[in-house]
């Protein structure tokens, strides 16, 4: 572990999730919602979400891929496994472990919106503003970060990580994965 450091505890996440969980029931006030994961970095977060929700939750998942490499997203999204659910007229809740540049999430929502389901929404537990590229904001975000690459809570570096029980910041160069440097704004985490 001395590569990674702790960015947000187990206690952290925990008690993030159920804010956000507390937020979504209040807004859909008992209306059947389907959950759609975004493989495979989400399933962590939606286990533990979906548990804390209290409306009727039908779950779907979604794979994606970008092409370009492992840590910087291209823009170019395949959809890899499509839902097994039909959206049309349905309540939509999209959920993502991360929002960086915003391209996957973009692709993703228009790619859905024209399904037309009755309402799309997008939950990630993870936003790091600063890194967007295109202007596309979540309706729920559990924290957010600075630029830092992060593993652990289903992220991954190199599909290695996702089993840990909280978010990691990589602090030392390793295979595929860039070392955060941003010493200055370490700690800057807003929920
Ligand atoms: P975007 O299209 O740039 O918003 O990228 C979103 C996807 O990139 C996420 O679903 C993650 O798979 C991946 N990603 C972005 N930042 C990180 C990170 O800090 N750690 C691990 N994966 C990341």
């Amino acid at each position: 572990m001395e590569k990674l450091e702790v960015l947000i505890t187990e206690e952290q996440l925990r008690s993030g999730v159920g804010e956000l969980a507390e937020r979504i029931n209040r807004d859909y006030n008992g209306e059947e919602l389907l959950v759609v994961g975004i493989l495979r970095g989400a399933f962590v977060f939606l286990a533990d979400l979906v548990r804390r929700l209290t409306m009727p939750v039908v779950i779907d998942f979604v794979a994606v891929s970008s092409y370009g490499d492992d840590t910087q997203s291209s823009g170019v999204v395949r959809i890899l496994k499509d839902l097994d659910e039909s959206i049309a007229g349905r309540h939509v809740l999209l959920v993502e472990d991360i929002i960086d540049t915003g391209l996957t999430l973009k692709y993703l929502y228009e790619n859905l919106k024209a399904r037309h389901p009755a309402s799309l929404k997008v939950c990630t537990l993870l936003d790091k503003p600063s890194r967007r590229l295109v202007d596309f904001n979540p309706d729920y975000a559990g924290f957010t970060i600075p630029d830092y690459f992060v593993v652990g809570y289903g992220l991954d570096c190199g599909q290695r990580y996702r089993n840990l029980p909280m978010v990691c910041v990589i602090r030392q160069e390793q295979e595929g994965c860039p070392p955060s440097q941003d010493e200055s704004s370490r700690g800057e985490v807003h929920e």
